[in-house]
């Protein structure tokens, strides 16, 4: 069965690739007019929303790139152990040699030249994917961070999926919330808030190897159980 959701729900993709063009605020406020509808713990509605653009993103990824040059240890306000089975780090592993063995395919057919020396990861990914915004999430600080940042989980989605549909990409990045004081120096008022996300949006650049690898997921069943 195909519902209204379906498509939406299949098709909305990290998008790591963004063409040089404005989203206009207009329909960015659409965007989240509709995602506000989102669920949250007793609708208390905990997730504020930052959408850093223009002169202050520039200067909040130099920074970050200088950071990730001088590979400044992270300290981000949403601790990421890293820790996980192996069952979920063998997905992760997956997802980057996929990636990473289409990418240098297509690019070869493009005949793009990989980069000598590459450059670092961290560092290449400062630039945010050249989005022309990122919206950071954020929540009182007095919040139960690993209860409270459901909540901004639920309209991290809802605000990817309504951007889908409008033809705009989104990519929910907790790399670009590592260092939580270079935030907290560009966002008026955040001495009370917790960082948990930045999610990179704008116009896709459709044509990129990035934004067109295959994608998995695993059967229903390997993650469902029933209980009778
Ligand atoms: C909490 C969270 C953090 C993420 N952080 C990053 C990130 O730092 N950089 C990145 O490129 N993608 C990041 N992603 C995107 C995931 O890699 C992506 O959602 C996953 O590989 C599934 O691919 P898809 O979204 O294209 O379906 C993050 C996603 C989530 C939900």
């Amino acid at each position: 069965m195909t519902t209204p959701i379906t498509e939406a729900l299949k098709e909305r993709r990290a998008i790591r690739r963004y063409l040089p063009k404005p989203v206009p605020d207009d329909l960015l406020k659409e965007i989240l007019a509709e995602a506000r509808w989102a669920p949250s713990a007793t609708n208390t509605q905990s997730t504020y929303v930052y959408v850093l653009s223009g002169e202050p993103f520039e200067q909040f990824k130099t920074e970050l790139k200088m950071y990730s040059e001088s590979e400044v240890p992270e300290a981000p306000d949403l601790v990421n152990t890293r820790d996980m089975p192996p069952e979920l780090k063998a997905r992760q592993e997956e997802l980057f040699r996929t990636r990473m063995s289409f990418i240098a395919a297509e690019e070869a057919k493009m005949g793009i030249k990989p980069q000598d020396p590459p450059v670092p990861p961290l560092v290449a990914g400062a630039a945010i994917f050249g989005a022309p915004l990122v919206l950071v999430l954020a929540m009182p600080k007095i919040i139960g961070l690993p209860y409270g940042c459901f909540d901004a989980g639920m309209l991290a989605q809802s605000i990817a999926l309504a951007a889908h549909v409008r033809g705009l990409g989104t990519c929910i990045t907790g790399s670009n919330v590592r260092y939580a004081e270079l935030l907290r120096k560009v966002l008026p008022g955040t001495d009370d808030k917790s960082f948990i996300v930045a999610i990179a949006m704008g116009y896709p650049d459709l044509e990129a190897p990035v934004n067109r690898f295959p994608r998995t997921r695993i059967p229903v069943d390997e993650f469902v159980t029933f209980v009778r």
